[in-house]
């Protein structure tokens, strides 16, 4: 059994209880390792602000959960009327159902800064790979709770968008027809869909994310923060065994994400009870609309954090097949010549290559598509290992690099819009090309990264008092 700590002979009774506590489980050493003996950079900028948002609106969005579980009805014939009497007749139920589907898009606003913030500062590299990894889970994870609380409302874009994307699945060769049943539980969209779709949405998927937080804060936790010079502050610390440029993150980093926190609650609040449905971006005009099985809406579209993959789906179409059979040629060609390996390796690269056209020949584009639409996701996991830069941050990055990110982000705002548009076939072209600078960005990265000469990285974080 472990050492019972005594209270001091003149601790009040707050003191004592929290001596007894401390024997029986460790809130001040948690308190201590999380918060106040937890030593942040000093150096954090306005980019860091969206974690502690993530996990704000997180706390948002299972307590909005809750209320609206207490009055939602997950039955195909009763669900949209319980949307509407929530929002009519439950006292502010219309406040608790804008602050769920207002939570929804601002998770994803926040989470898509969180990320880019990770990419331009290289925190995903050693040794914050695990952090990242855990992080790319949580958005995948993200991507399929939003996805399926959609269907919920039971609009017409719910049953929709929910019968195109399970639909997707039977493009799988072999399995497809069988595992979009199952997803479906019935030939269409139908009760059992949507009662299937709730359970994952208000306990399975949820369970799952909460996990992932904590595993992805204990992870970072153990590494220490990264921050915006990419320096790594543990590697000079002063004789108490602190790193020198690092400051507690309780009272320093709390205080500043309150900031944060302020002007969060600000542009939420304001969306939320000036523009909830956000010019029908938020909640789609659609949806205000029951859904009916003989009724297909014109323009289908899915929820804007979901376009951009949209959009890589429907450009892969059969003529771009032969664009992407080019690309793997190439590549193939390219790797044999220019890269040193032995002979059997190079007949194996080539073999490869040659199955994978072969499947690609063989295959229907809307199957690729999916690969595509899904590779878009999982190629996020392996950025740690795809960048070669010789600095971690952006800042210290040959300036043709910000260009790089650039376009990365105006292409994947290009993507987005695109995805949120009735099919053209200017669209279409621009969806293509935008699909091949999403992947080129980072298929490519090993040897771009690697390219223009690095600036000399400081020993020291900059930090200008302010
Ligand atoms: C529910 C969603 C998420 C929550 C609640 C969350 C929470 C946090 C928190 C509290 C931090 C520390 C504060 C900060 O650095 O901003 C952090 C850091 C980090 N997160 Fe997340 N996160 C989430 C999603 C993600 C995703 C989707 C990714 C990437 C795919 C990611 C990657 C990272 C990385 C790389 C760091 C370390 C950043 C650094 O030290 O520079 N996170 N996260």
């Amino acid at each position: 059994m472990a050492t019972f700590k005594e209270a001091p002979a003149n601790a009040n009774a707050a003191e004592k209880l929290l001596t007894w506590v401390d024997n029986r489980f460790p809130a001040t050493k948690l308190y201590n390792e999380h918060l106040a003996d937890y030593y942040a950079p000093k150096n954090f900028n306005f980019w860091y602000f969206f974690g502690s948002l993530a996990l704000l609106v997180l706390v948002i969005q299972i307590v909005t959960g809750i209320f609206l579980v207490m009055h939602y009805k997950p039955d195909a014939t009763l669900a949209f009327a319980s949307v509407e009497y929530i929002m009519r007749d439950v006292p502010w139920g219309w406040l608790v159902r804008y602050m769920h589907s207002t939570g929804a898009s601002a998770f994803f606003v926040v989470v898509y800064m969180h990320m880019f913030r990770g990419m331009i500062y290289g925190s995903y590299r050693k040794p914050r790979e695990l952090v990242w990894i855990f992080g790319c889970a949580i958005f995948l994870c993200l991507m399929a709770e939003a996805f399926m609380g959609y269907l919920l409302p039971w609009g017409q874009m719910s049953y929709w968008g929910a019968q195109v994307i399970v639909n997707l699945f039977s493009a799988i060769p072999f399995i497809g027809p069988d595992l979009s049943l199952l997803i479906r539980g019935d030939y269409v969209v139908s009760d059992a869909t949507l009662n299937r779709f709730f359970s994952f949405h208000v306990i399975a998927v949820p369970l799952v994310l909460l996990g992932l937080v904590v595993a992805h804060v204990i992870a970072l936790h153990e590494v220490g923060s990264n921050n915006p010079d990419g320096v790594e502050i543990k590697a000079k610390k002063n004789a108490a065994g602190k790193p020198l440029d690092g400051i507690p993150f309780h009272p320093y980093y709390t205080v500043h994400d309150v900031l944060g926190v302020s002007v969060f609650l600000m542009i939420f609040s304001a969306i939320i009870f000036f523009a909830p449905e956000l010019g029908g971006y938020f909640l789609e005009y659609n949806n205000f609309i029951p859904a009916d099985s003989l009724k297909t809406p014109l323009h289908i579209a899915p929820v804007w954090y979901f376009t951009p993959y949209y959009s890589i789906l429907r450009a892969i179409t059969a003529e771009m097949m032969y664009a992407l059979i080019a690309f793997v040629v190439i590549g193939a060609a390219l790797a044999v010549v220019k890269v040193k390996m032995g002979g059997f390796l190079k007949l194996v690269v080539l073999a490869a290559a040659a199955a994978v056209v072969a499947m690609m020949l063989s295959i229907d584009a809307k199957f690729w598509g999916v690969v595509g639409m899904g590779g878009a996701v999982v190629i996020l996991f392996f950025l740690p290992w795809l960048d070669n830069s010789l600095a971690k941050s952006i800042r210290y990055r040959p300036d043709w690099h910000k260009y790089a990110y650039a376009l990365f982000v105006v292409n994947f705002l290009m993507l987005g819009y695109l995805g949120t548009q009735p099919v053209s076939h200017i669209g279409e072209r621009l969806s293509q090309i935008g699909t091949v600078i999403y992947f080129g960005f980072f298929l490519l990265m090993p040897w771009w990264s690697r390219l223009g000469k690095v600036k000399p990285v400081p020993d020291r974080v900059t930090f200008a008092a302010h």
